[in-house]
């Protein structure tokens, strides 16, 4: 059994480290370096990452690249990409990169070389994004299709979604994609009623095709469309899936010639790069749903190939152990200075917290520090009037990652410069703070009556010393965005690798599941308060009291 990593020499040393840096301002770090932006930033695949605005110093990062040879970073990578079966609590692979592989490579699970597949899906793929788009693939009255509802839950819908989202600009100019994931009947009536369903194709998008919330829109759908149609044979025109279980595909009502196929070595919130993606492919072309890949592809080759401190994901992974472990912040906030970007936080809770949000080792061994921060965020401006308080006079600290793009998809005069400065402004507020001498100066010099700003002070104070990231890029093209969602995935590897722990399986979210099932027939049984299943106090008293309000028992 591997040692566990808080029990290592460079974990102590590590410790020790943060207790010196720990009495540093970042401000005093700048200003001991004039170079620090130079000394601390890295242009790769397009990105500039400057991380100069870190509680670090050089000597940090050679005692964080310790740490990554220590629990065998470069091996598992090499694992990771050669297909083995790292995943080991669901005995599989985790090759994700496989289905960006655009040098086409052959790459291997259980002797068996998975390129051929992934290709001859790519390859239904296109000739069907192209039938909608020109008009070729009718819906049962003969008409052109104009809305795309992608039907799906978790990594089925979040990573979908947030690309549609970010990559808006690329939308076929006919086309309007919606995407339906909560079981509430309120997501899917909402969008339905602004649907003509003669023009409405759904993509039921599910792994393993069991997925309640998902098979209950699935089907709540098709009722809606044979019943506007007047006809089952209707839904072969207006139906299409993406999964892994052809036989539950076919139950359901699918013809399998409409089905694309994806594998069980994907994992749900890596899977956007399979058939997965096809709501993204159908909205912006397969071309560009290619140029995404190949984004991907190009950061796949820099995680693969560059030397541990010049790789971006292990020194974003590394600075995010650093904090989490050694200086004991708790959550990241992710700030997307680039509207088109708003769900990616979304997508990098599950990304990340599904991942990290674990307990043992990869061998089950209970461990001893803390794993996964909490992820959040907004977009920049936004989040600058809602939460950015917190960053800026709260108690906490919190590492935040700014994601700034140099041109917008649009072109307003003053917006960009606008989106910029504020950016700017913000991670520099952050880092610098204002200490009392400068407040008092700057509030002497803007006429404060003397009373008035001995009393304000200490609210105006800003201790600064916040840390920030800053990944800046041309424009969000389909290649950056690709290159952007592969850095993340790769970091969170690097932060899995350092924890010792599996970040593919997701077991945790199975318990809620089991238990929703459990309780779904005693909500139910309208003839009884009694449940079938003992529950506790409380989740008793609820069932009784919901059940009682929805008059299936005299009150
Ligand atoms: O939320 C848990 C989860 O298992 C995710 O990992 C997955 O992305 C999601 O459910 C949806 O699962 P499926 O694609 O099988 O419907």
């Amino acid at each position: 059994m591997d040692t566990i990593v808080s029990h290592t020499h460079i974990w102590t040393t590590l410790q020790n480290h943060q207790k010196y840096l720990a009495s540093v301002h970042l401000r005093d770090l700048f200003a001991l370096d004039s170079q620090r932006f130079e000394n601390f930033s890295l242009e790769a695949c397009g990105l500039l990452l400057d991380y100069s605005k870190n509680h670090l110093t050089t000597n940090t990062l050679s005692l964080l690249q310790e740490l990554a040879i220590k629990t065998k970073l470069k091996n598992w990578i090499h694992q990771e990409f050669s297909g083995e079966t790292i995943n080991n609590t669901e005995q599989r692979a985790a090759l994700h990169t496989a289905l960006r592989n655009r040098s086409n490579q052959a790459i291997l699970v259980d002797g068996k070389d998975v390129m051929p597949a992934i290709n001859a899906v790519l390859e239904k793929i296109r000739p069907f994004v192209d039938s909608v788009h020109s008009g070729n693939w009718q819906g049962y009255t003969g008409k052109k299709i104009e809305s795309i509802v992608n039907i799906g839950i978790g990594g089925s819908d979040l990573g979908p979604s947030m690309v549609a989202r970010a990559l808006k600009a690329y939308h076929h100019p006919r086309l309007k994609s919606y995407f339906v994931s909560n079981v509430d009947a309120i997501h899917l009536g909402e969008i339905l009623q602004d649907l003509d369903p003669e023009t409405t194709l759904f993509i039921i998008a599910s792994k393993t095709f069991t997925t309640q919330e998902t098979l209950l829109n699935a089907n709540s759908a098709r009722k809606w469309l044979v019943e506007k149609l007047g006809d089952d044979k209707a839904v072969a025109k207006h139906f299409v899936a993406v999964s892994t279980a052809t036989k539950k595909v076919i139950q359901f009502g699918i013809d399998p010639s409409h089905m694309f196929e994806f594998w069980d070595w994907v994992g749900g919130r890596y899977s956007l790069w399979s058939a997965i993606g096809l709501p993204i492919a159908v909205m912006v072309g397969m071309d560009n749903f290619e140029k995404l890949l190949e984004g991907a592809h190009e950061m796949d080759q820099h995680f693969k190939t560059a030397p541990l401190l010049e790789n971006m994901p292990v020194l974003m992974g590394l600075i995010d152990v650093w904090y989490n472990n050694f200086f004991g912040s708790t959550t990241q906030v992710v700030l997307p200075y680039d509207y088109s970007l708003s769900l990616f936080p979304a997508h990098l809770q599950q990304l990340v917290m599904e991942s990290l949000g674990k307990r043992v080792t990869r061998e089950g061994q209970q461990i001893d520090y803390s794993t996964c921060p909490i992820i959040w965020g907004a977009p920049g401006n936004n989040g600058q009037h809602a939460f950015y308080q917190l960053l800026h006079q709260g108690t906490r600290l919190i590492p935040a990652d700014f994601l700034i793009a140099i041109e917008s998809q649009y072109d307003f005069p003053g917006h960009q410069d606008a989106v910029l400065s504020n950016a700017l402004a913000q991670s520099h507020a952050l880092m610098m703070g204002r200490n009392t001498e400068e407040t008092r100066k700057a509030l002497t010099d803007a006429g404060l009556d003397i009373q008035l700003l001995e009393q304000q002070l200490p609210h105006r104070v800003f201790k600064g010393n916040q840390p920030s990231n800053t990944l800046v890029y041309q424009k969000l093209t389909p290649e950056i965005l690709g290159k952007l969602i592969a850095l993340y995935e790769h970091k969170v590897f690097v932060q899995s690798v350092c924890w010792g722990i599996n970040p593919f399986d997701q077991w945790g979210v199975e318990l809620g599941k089991q238990v929703a099932s459990d309780l779904l027939p005693t909500l139910q049984n309208t003839q009884t308060s009694v449940t079938t299943k003992v529950h506790d106090a409380s989740t008793e008293g609820l069932l009784r009291y919901i059940k009682n309000k929805r008059n299936y028992l005299p009150s």
